[in-house]
C-alpha cells in the first residue's frame, strides 16, 4: 500500500482558499441584503462575546456602506447614531452624521445626539495606499482617538469594540486600553480575512 505523507497546504492554496471563502461571505451578503461582507465579523463577535444590548444607545463609528448599522436594525435595537467622512444610503431607524470623526465638531455633535453613549461599535478604517506600515498607522491613530473618546464619553459599564491593524501603534493600543479599560480582549473573527491584520479589540469601562 503506497503511503501519502500529509502535507499542510502551501501559500498559494491556502490564498485559494481564503479568498474563495471570501467570495461566498460577498455573495451571502448580497443574498440577505446586507451592504457588505462586513456584517458577518459583527455577528461572528457579537455571538462570541454578547456585548450588544437592546436598550443601548449605540454608535456606529465608520458606517458606511452600512452593514453594521443594517445588522443593529434587524436585530431590533432602536437607538443607532451611525458617522463616516463617506455617505451614506439611509436606513430607516438609524441617525447618519456625515464627516470626519477626528473633527472635534463631529464629536460635540454625537455628544448633542446622544446625552448618553452605551455602546461604541468602530469599523473606521483608512484607504489602503499599499504602503502596509503607513496604512496601519494612519488607521490606528484613528482608533485612538476612538478608544480616547469612548474613555471620555461612554456610560460607566458601557462597551467598545473596535477595528485596529496588527502594525504600527498597535501596542499602544493595547497598552492604552489596559490602562483605561476594566476588561479588554483581542479578537480576530474567521470572517475576517485571515491574511490580512485587521483585529477587533473589546473592551468594557
Ligand atoms: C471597512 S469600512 C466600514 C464598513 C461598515 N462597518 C459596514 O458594515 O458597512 C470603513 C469605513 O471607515 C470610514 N472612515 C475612514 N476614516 C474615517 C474618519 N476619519 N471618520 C469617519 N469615518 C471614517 C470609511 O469611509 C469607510 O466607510
Amino acid at each position: 500500500m503506497v503511503k501519502f505523507k500529509k502535507k499542510s497546504l502551501s501559500g498559494s492554496s491556502k490564498r485559494w482558499i481564503q479568498r474563495h471563502h471570501n467570495d461566498d461571505l460577498v455573495l451571502k451578503a448580497k443574498s440577505l441584503n446586507f451592504r457588505s461582507r462586513a456584517v458577518f465579523k459583527l455577528e461572528e463577535i457579537n455571538k462570541k462575546i454578547k456585548f450588544l444590548n437592546k436598550k443601548d444607545n449605540i454608535l456606529d463609528l465608520g458606517a458606511s456602506p452600512g452593514s453594521w448599522s443594517q445588522f443593529l436594525v434587524k436585530k431590533g435595537f432602536k437607538n443607532i447614531l451611525a458617522v463616516d467622512i463617506l455617505n451614506m444610503q439611509g436606513i430607516s431607524g438609524v441617525t447618519f452624521i456625515l464627516g470626519d470623526f477626528t473633527d472635534e465638531k463631529i464629536q460635540e455633535k454625537i455628544k448633542e445626539k446622544f446625552n448618553r453613549i452605551d455602546t461604541i461599535i468602530s469599523d473606521i478604517a483608512v484607504n489602503t495606499t499599499g504602503n502596509k506600515s503607513l496604512d496601519s498607522f494612519k488607521t490606528n491613530s484613528i482608533t485612538l482617538d476612538v478608544l480616547n473618546f469612548a474613555n471620555e464619553t461612554l456610560s460607566s459599564g458601557g462597551n467598545i469594540l473596535c477595528k485596529y491593524f496588527n502594525g504600527e501603534l498597535d501596542k499602544d493600543i493595547i497598552e492604552y486600553v489596559k490602562s483605561k479599560f476594566s476588561k479588554s480582549k483581542i479578537i480576530k473573527p474567521k470572517s475576517s480575512r485571515q491574511d490580512s491584520k485587521e483585529m477587533y479589540i473589546y473592551c468594557c469601562k
